[in-house]
């Protein structure tokens, strides 16, 4: 059985018996600003094989591993120069580096890869858990594989009651978006996966920083093997619409109304600006576009919402894709397995 806590980081009794779970090799869902996590001893290769079978992920999709401490010398083979600028800039925070694992980190963490993913995540909550654990915790987003990523409690209990030990936590997630992922393996810091902490930012630090090619074009192999997967997927097929917004409002409206035709129930995702040029079944906006931090954060939360609903299809605009909205729209991009038209 799921013991469920609803607690805050102030409830240091409840963040000690979830630590209690995780010494123990249990599996601990709890909180971080980007997404919730589904948590084990990151150094019990038995424990973080139970993390796999309790989403139901795939064996070659390494796993994350969180610390409280910027002493991570026991888990990579050495901190590269430029990795290091990034932690001093960016830790705690929504930033994950992947540097040259050590021997301390088994292979199941990594899917076998020589390199290890460390972040510092900046929720209290999750660094109290990780403190009093005394381990560093291996996690990945607390979904089932291939849902959208979990930013409440609700989602958490939704896809893993009954599979995990214990689920703590509450608040919902700051940022929403799961955290950028860089390569700092090699000389030039690559981006494998984009999110709050963009390109712009990291450049500021570390000067110029690439972009691993496979996340513009299905073309390239991703180097971050769970970039690969169909995620973020609500159950209904998603179609996304990017390009000037009032042929976008046009492209919605006509597609609504043949959809609605052919007896087809269609539910829209949208922002707050366009709201009333639009009717649909089914309207939700994910706030004003003049407020990416806002939208990135309903993002999967309202992709979840249409799961609740009948609809045969869902409508979702498309973003230009600089700054917070790239990251925006590679969630976007990937829930609808790439069903994309720009207009
Ligand atoms: O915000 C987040 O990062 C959340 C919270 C819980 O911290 N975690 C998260 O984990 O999103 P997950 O497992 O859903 O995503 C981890 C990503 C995957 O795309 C995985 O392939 C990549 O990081 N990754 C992990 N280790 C890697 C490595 N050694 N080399 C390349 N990619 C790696
Ligand atoms: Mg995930």
């Amino acid at each position: 059985d799921t013991k469920v806590y609803r607690i805050n980081e102030r409830d240091e009794e409840k963040i000690k018996e979830a630590a209690e779970v995780i010494k123990q090799g249990g599996l601990v869902v709890f909180p971080t600003e980007t997404v919730y996590g589904l948590g084990a001893n990151a150094l019990d290769e038995v424990a973080c094989k139970k993390i796999f079978q309790a989403k139901g992920r795939p064996q070659d999709n390494p796993l994350i591993v969180h610390v409280a401490s910027f002493d991570i010398s026991k888990y990579v083979k050495y901190i590269p120069d430029k990795a290091k600028i990034l932690m001093e800039n960016f830790w705690p925070g929504p930033l994950t580096i992947i540097m040259p694992k050590s021997s301390l980190i088994p292979d199941v963490v990594t899917a076998g890869l020589d390199s290890v993913a460390i972040r510092m995540p900046e929720n209290k909550l999750a660094r109290k858990l990780i403190e009093f654990s005394g381990v560093p915790i291996a996690a990945p987003s607390a979904n089932i594989s291939g849902r959208p990523s979990p930013t409440s409690i609700e989602h958490c209990i939704e896809d893993l009651y009954g599979r995990v030990d214990m689920i703590i936590g509450g608040e919902r997630c700051r940022v929403g978006l799961e955290s950028t992922v860089v390569d700092a393996t090699d000389e030039d810091i690559i981006i494998l996966r984009p999110g709050f902490i963009t390109k712009e930012d990291l450049e500021e630090v570390v000067g110029k920083v690439f972009v691993d090619p496979a996340i513009k074009s299905e073309d390239f192999k991703p180097k971050s093997p769970g970039m690969k997967y169909r995620h973020y997927a609500p159950k209904a097929p998603l179609k996304v619409i990017k390009g000037d917004t009032q042929k976008v409002v046009e492209y919605i409206k006509e597609n609504v109304y043949n959809m609605k035709r052919q007896g087809k129930t269609v539910g829209v995702l949208i922002v707050d600006e366009i709201m009333d040029k639009i009717d649909a079944d089914i309207k939700v906006s994910l706030g004003s576009i003049k407020d990416p931090g806002t939208i990135a954060a309903n993002l999967f939360d309202k992709l979840r919402e249409f799961d609740k609903t009948n609809v045969d299809l869902i409508l979702s605009i498309g973003f230009k894709e600089d700054g917070l909205f790239s990251a925006i729209m590679n969630r976007l991009k990937k829930a609808s397995g790439n069903n994309l038209i720009e207009i």
